[in-house]
């Protein structure tokens, strides 16, 4: 089925689809689908208390309620892009590693947008993919379990922006939020990307859960949209202004905060770029 006003294919990420060519070991090999969800983050944490099997993945074609983090939405119009959460059970899961899961989902969502469209997502801490000074992907890592053993799962909770097109996005979006398809000049087949997704998700999880976030945390610091600029980070009623000079090996942002040299590294925060002046850029 097409819409030509929209001009992408209102297709469906069917399970029995995607599962065909999954190349996964276990990613995936469970789908709950769904039409419509108010947030598949949300669908994910109800079915974490019923023990589900690693890899389960949630998928909504929409999301009527979709979550970012600092309690925004994520918009998430039907057809347009994948809205996922992948449930995993990592053996050894210290809360404090959340921020690096993030970083680590960023990078294997970036790999797969690189290998599959060609286009170069760059990571901007902690959570987000830009395109062309657009965001285009958001990762939304969260810890569930049941009563008593809340850390029991990850839930990577995955927002990709594939086919939409600039009057696709409301009056607020529109100058910020970018698609694949609007830096690729066509559309993407969402169903191969989210395959490749799930491939090199698990692909970096099993990496890092055998030998740690090296090379997730290495992807992020070379494609990085912040390291070397100006930023502003707020984190609640903390501000920090300085230039982005590392992302620690515990994923922490350092700023260099003055010119004697003081560093400051920060665990979580919405960072916006300034300009020479100052000012957002
Ligand atoms: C952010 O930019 O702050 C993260 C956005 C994460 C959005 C995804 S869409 C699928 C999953 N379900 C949600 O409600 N949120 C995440």
């Amino acid at each position: 089925m097409s819409n030509p006003e929209r001009g992408y294919r209102l297709d469906r990420l069917y399970p029995w689809e995607v599962q065909k060519g999954l190349s996964t070991r276990f990613a995936g090999h469970w789908i709950e689908y769904y039409e419509e969800l108010p947030s598949t983050n949300q669908r994910a944490r109800e079915l974490a208390a019923t023990s589900p099997p690693e890899g389960l993945l949630v998928l909504a074609e929409k999301q009527t309620a979709g979550r970012g983090r600092l309690g925004r939405s994520w918009f998430s119009p039907a057809g347009a892009g994948i809205w996922m959460t992948l449930l995993l059970k990592p053996p050894v899961f210290p809360p404090g590693e959340l921020p690096k899961v993030t970083l680590l989902a960023a990078a294997a969502v970036a790999r797969a947008i690189s290998a599959e469209a060609e286009l170069t997502p760059l990571v901007k801490w902690p959570n987000d993919l830009y395109l062309d000074n657009r965001k285009i992907a958001g990762v939304l890592a969260e810890t569930a379990g049941k009563a008593g053993s809340p850390w029991e799962y990850l839930l990577l909770g995955i927002g990709i922006n594939v086919n939409q097109v600039s009057t696709d996005f409301p009056g607020d979006l529109r100058q910020k939020a970018g698609s694949l398809r609007l830096s690729l000049g066509a559309p993407v087949d969402r169903g191969v990307l989210l395959r490749r997704c799930l491939a090199v998700l698990e692909e970096e999880y099993v990496y890092a859960c055998e030998k740690g976030f090296v090379r997730a945390l290495a992807y992020c610091r070379q494609y990085s949209f912040i390291l070397g600029r100006h930023v502003e980070v707020r984190d609640g009623d903390r501000r920090y202004r300085g230039k982005a000079v590392a992302i620690r090996d515990d994923g922490r942002l350092e700023l260099l905060v003055d010119e004697g040299g003081k560093t400051v590294g920060i665990a979580a925060g919405e960072v916006s770029c300034l300009s020479r002046t100052g000012k957002e850029a």
